[in-house]
């Protein structure tokens, strides 16, 4: 061991302190550092210059101390940024002295320039951006010091990924645990055979050798174009291999994460970008970066029992166990393809030569089921996630229900061959084993879909490389990987066939030879076949990364360039014409084209990276390839998305009739009916528009034709709908951006609310209804009368504001007593959405003249209705015809319908009370976490949390706001935000929402609130 460590410097604050006054004149306070080798403190001067005064011991060489100070010189002139720490010079101009210490050790002493920002590890999150900066700022490294060098750079340090054999041997028995000894084995041995052989092939220059995340120093680390990297503690620097600085880096920055080959991708993209990597280097990077990792804990093994204390020692030891334990099962070609995709190159390199050769040699090989597959034998089955013959994500889990699929698609095609889609992405499956951090989507075969007990064939002269019964439920079944030869000097390939019989394995014997033409065994049947419909899986692999008898069917979304290039296009020899496959489905660009094309451009799209959809279930979302999402702010789906008593109840109607209000139905009448009996007796004469926008135009043309007045009172804040008057009365749009403004016939009272508003507590409610007393006083004043009073019974768009107290039967009485009409809009919140009522404004207990209805009435399909007394409905019989084409057509009343029974015989009224109390409960738990949230509200699944800068003052959190609602996005939870300054996140889900799903939302606001950006800024 280094003789540092004995001699390891320990003075005491106030000796630094009279070292830098009498060396370097400088005065002011000191802090120590936590530090491996050397003694550091933070010096900040009087004057407010903050430097590091960098003790090292005496066992140090000087020239290797000159040699880090020329590095870091040279660092730090390539750039005119705050890269890498300056040297300063004593009184006496010298960048090194030495002093004497009590113990009469002399200690070389200097003092360097500080780097001001936070370090790498405490960044959260380090988001895809900032790692491909961090790699891009590590490639400037090693760009820099590639014409760099040093005499005294080429020495031998123990710490070098050269000596990685001798480093680990040496301090490898420290770790006690023999299961964690085997571990680092592992490693030493994927070293040995794959580095070592290579090592004299590998580029060499001086390298900074160690860029750990506590080296490294960041500015705006969450601020895309401003963000600034430097690199401290030149210590270790060194000549060796160029690569190995990458490896140190990535080390270090794969700690505590999950997904660690994704981590190291970015890093190694952005690195590339500057100083690109050699083929070579690539396929050494993941032998190294664990040989790294296995130095440092076989160190710290060492350094513990020297220095129990330490804890700086101790700080990688334990995340670096664990990756050490999750890299272990990694392939090292599998890690080398992921970091070939993320230099641009073809991941798979034998991938090419294979696609080559067969692309020359597809007529020398024959099908795999006897016969050729043409457009007239075979049709596509769709199994993709927006695939309309699928019902929802579980309709194809039972297997006789898959089955009836396949017979209905292929009889209706009159071929008896069906064709599953390579590279397609899939939700059917469903076994724990897809289930990982990231759900396996992307099938990477084709599927022929034929007889259970059809013949299968080698397509090709080859070998059995192995075989095996993958019998976990909705595996792959029976399964035979043929290996074959492309030119004698070529890579082979290999074929997997799986969901065989049981018996084709009978009789196999590893390398035993198989011709062309040779039947291998049979389709199997369910539910031996790994618990599928009968069908073959035809896999075409380049590299079976040395796993016998299976291999991933099914690969996951983020790696899905990698394994399309493990496992290419088995269409190279089934030559399936491309007729008979679908038009690609157009892809984000093309679509978002388009939209700015044919799109008006008011129309807008949400999330800054916006999400393709293709399918919605209950209370989840599925975008294009598979990815799900929970839906937190989607109150349209009431029932959950494409409820299957919607889609039912909609899809029959259509099929038989679909017609206006103008011909009797019963329907019509009975969906009126039963609206009614949810409202108050007095509420009863219902008209059927298609939208809620529709259904508040209407509501008030009837105020006007009943009061025979024009003027109308609104909330601030309110939004009504999207017609011109509408707009008029939502301050929500004619306050904001491309507003005018309230016109002149349109009172706005102030928004009774109890968190923001000048009036808190008991009285509140009867204060802010003197607003609405005003209005009309001001209505009047004018000489004319109030039509009507319009409200929601809570506030939307408005952030989610429950009123105070008393307010809407204060508000109404003031209304009523100058003859207006009190209207409410239920567009929002009706439908059992409150919990406790069916209806908003019954949470204020009060009965308004007019309701109208919009969103969650038809679960998605447009409906719009207004239900008001028979004395309003009668002053708008007039004379003249109202008429709504579609409103009140035969389907939307159907679905109305379904719509009703689903929330009542299903109690999601009950569950939105439970869930909302239980989801309220435990937000507010949060709060107590959390100072930015201000303010938890809510009833039922009707839910707003405000997020604010300072509970004092309120000061709205808008970009925080903002950030949560992206960054929830990205961890798969859907949630909206709104309110007058952007800051209260909208929770409304579908009512079918569970506890569980409640948990999942908070853990992960739990989670991104206490993120950087949230927690302390961008
Ligand atoms: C309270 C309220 N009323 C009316 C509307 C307008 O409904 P639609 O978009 O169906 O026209 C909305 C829409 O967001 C709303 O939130």
């Amino acid at each position: 061991m280094d003789a540092r460590d004995k001699y390891r410097p320990s003075l005491s604050a106030t000796k630094a302190l009279d070292i830098v006054k009498k060396l370097y004149g400088l005065s002011g306070s000191l802090n120590e550092l936590p530090s491996y080798h050397d003694q550091n403190f933070h010096l900040v001067t009087d004057a407010g210059d903050e430097f590091v005064l960098k003790i090292t011991s005496e066992s140090e060489k000087r020239d290797t101390l000159e040699f880090q100070n020329s590095a870091m010189h040279h660092l730090a002139s390539q750039s005119d940024s705050t890269i890498s720490p300056r040297v300063l010079k004593t009184i006496t101009e010298e960048e090194i002295t030495q002093i004497e210490t009590d113990e009469g050790l002399f200690h070389f002493v200097r003092v360097v320039t500080y780097l001001p920002g936070c370090v790498m590890s405490s960044v959260n999150p380090q988001s895809p951006e900032f790692l491909i900066d961090f790699g891009r700022f590590i490639g400037s490294i090693s760009e820099s010091l590639n014409d760099f060098d040093h005499p005294a750079s080429h020495r031998e340090f123990y710490w070098d990924l050269q000596r990685t054999r001798s480093t680990i041997g040496q301090f490898k028995k420290h770790i006690s645990d023999p299961e964690k000894q085997k571990l680092v084995e592992y490693f030493v041995n994927l070293y040995e055979t794959l580095i070592v052989p290579r090592m004299d092939e590998l580029r060499t220059s001086v390298i900074h050798n160690d860029a750990n995340d506590n080296n490294v120093i960041i500015n705006n680390p969450h601020n895309n174009s401003e963000r600034s990297f430097g690199i401290l503690d030149f210590g270790d620097v060194i000549y060796s291999h160029t690569i190995n600085e990458l490896a140190i880096a990535i080390a270090y920055a794969l700690l505590d994460k999950t997904d660690p080959i994704g981590i190291a991708q970015k890093i190694i993209s952005g690195y590339h970008s500057v100083f690109p990597i050699s083929e070579l280097e690539l396929e050494m990077l993941f032998p190294l970066i664990c040989a790294r990792l296995a130095m440092s804990v076989s160190v710290s093994a060492y350094q513990q029992k020297l220095e129990p204390e330490n804890e700086y020692l101790i700080i990688s030891e334990k995340p670096a166990w664990a990756l050490l334990s999750h890299l272990i099962d990694v392939h090292p070609r599998y890690a080398t393809y992921c970091f070939r995709e993320a230099a641009g190159l073809e991941p798979c390199p034998d991938s090419m030569k294979v696609t080559k050769w067969l692309k020359k040699n597809a007529g020398n090989l024959s099908s795999p089921i006897g016969v050729p597959l043409t457009s007239t034998n075979c049709n596509v089955v769709d199994l993709s996630v927006g695939s309309t013959d699928v019902a929802s994500p579980h309709h194809l889990a039972n297997h006789q229900v898959f089955g009836d699929l396949i017979s209905e698609k292929l009889d209706a095609a009159g071929v008896t061959i069906g064709i599953g889609r390579y590279n397609e992405p899939r939700l059917i499956y469903s076994g724990d084993q897809y289930l990982t951090d990231e759900s396996r989507t992307i099938h990477l075969a084709i599927d022929i879909l034929v007889e259970s007990g059809s013949p299968v064939f080698s397509v090709y002269d080859g070998v059995v490389h192995s075989f095996q019964d993958n019998a976990k439920p909705l595996d792959n079944g029976p399964t035979i990987v043929i290996e074959h030869h492309t030119t004698p000097s070529g890579p082979p390939f290999f074929i997997l066939y799986s969901h065989l019989s049981r018996d084709s394995l009978e009789g196999l014997a590893v390398g035993k030879a198989v011709k062309k033409n040779e039947q291998i065994g049979t389709v199997g049947v369910y539910p031996e076949n790994g618990g599928w419909p009968p069908h073959l899986h035809f896999q075409l692999i380049v590299d079976m990364m040395d796993q016998k008898g299976d291999l991933y069917g099914v690969a996951p979304q983020s790696k899905r360039n990698v394994w399309l290039s493990i496992c290419p296009n088995p269409n190279l020899i089934l030559q399936i014409p491309e007729t008979i496959f679908p038009e690609p489905e157009m892809t984000k660009k093309e679509i978002l084209e388009l939209r700015w094309k044919h799109i008006g451009r008011p129309i807008g799209v949400s999330y800054r990276s916006p999400l393709k959809l293709a399918r919605g279930f209950m209370q989840y979302l599925y975008d294009e390839n598979g990815r799900q999402y929970l839906d937190v702010r989607n109150n349209v789906p009431q029932v959950g998305h494409s409820n299957p008593r919607i889609v039912r109840a909609l899809n029959q109607q259509a099929s038989v009739l679909n017609t206006s209000t103008r011909y009797l139905h019963a329907n019509l009448v009975k969906y009126a009916q039963r609206l009614c009996s949810k409202l108050p007796e007095e509420l009863s004469v219902c008209f059927f528009v298609n939208s809620g926008s529709e259904a508040n135009e209407l509501a008030l043309r009837l105020a006007r034709t009943h009061t025979k007045q024009k003027d109308l009172i609104a909330i601030d804040g309110a939004y009504h709908g999207n017609t011109s008057e509408l707009v008029n009365i939502s301050s929500y749009k004619h306050d904001g951006p491309g507003g005018e403004g309230v016109p002149s016939h349109v009172q706005i009272v102030r928004t009774p609310d109890p968190y923001r508003g000048e009036f808190k507590g008991p009285g509140a409610g009867k204060k802010y209804a003197a607003d609405v007393f005003e209005a009309t006083q001001r209505i009047k004043e004018q000489g004319r009368g109030v039509a009507a009073f319009i409200c929601e019974p809570l506030l939307g768009c408005g952030g989610q504001i429950l009123f105070s107290d008393g307010y809407l039967k204060e508000a109404f009485k003031h209304v009523r007593k100058d003859k207006g009409v009190c209207i409410v809009d239920e567009v929002q919140a009706g439908f059992g959405r409150m919990g406790t009522h069916f209806w908003g404004f019954e949470t204020q207990d009060v009965v308004p003249d007019i309701v109208t209805m919009g969103k969650p009435i038809g679960n998605g399909h447009p409906i719009g209705a207004v239900v008001t007394t028979p004395e309003i409905a009668a002053s708008f019989t007039t004379g003249m015809e109202f008429f709504s084409t579609t409103g009140g057509n035969t389907v939307s009343c159907a679905v109305g319908m379904a719509v009703l029974d689903v929330i009542e015989t299903e109690q999601l009224q009950q569950n939105a009370l439970t869930v909302g109390r239980y989801l309220v409960d435990r937000l507010s738990k949060l709060q107590n976490e959390f100072e930015i949230i201000g303010d938890v509200r809510g009833i039922g699944l009707f839910i707003g949390v405000e997020l604010v800068r300072d509970r004092k003052t309120l000061e709205p959190a808008e970009d925080q706001t903002r950030y949560v609602v992206e960054r929830m996005k990205e961890l798969g939870v859907l949630v909206s935000f709104d309110g007058p300054y952007n800051n209260v996140l909208k929770i409304k889900p579908p009512l079918v929402f569970t506890e569980a799903n409640a948990d999942t939302f908070v853990d992960t606001l739990a989670r991104v609130l206490s993120e950087d950006p949230a927690s302390i800024g961008f």
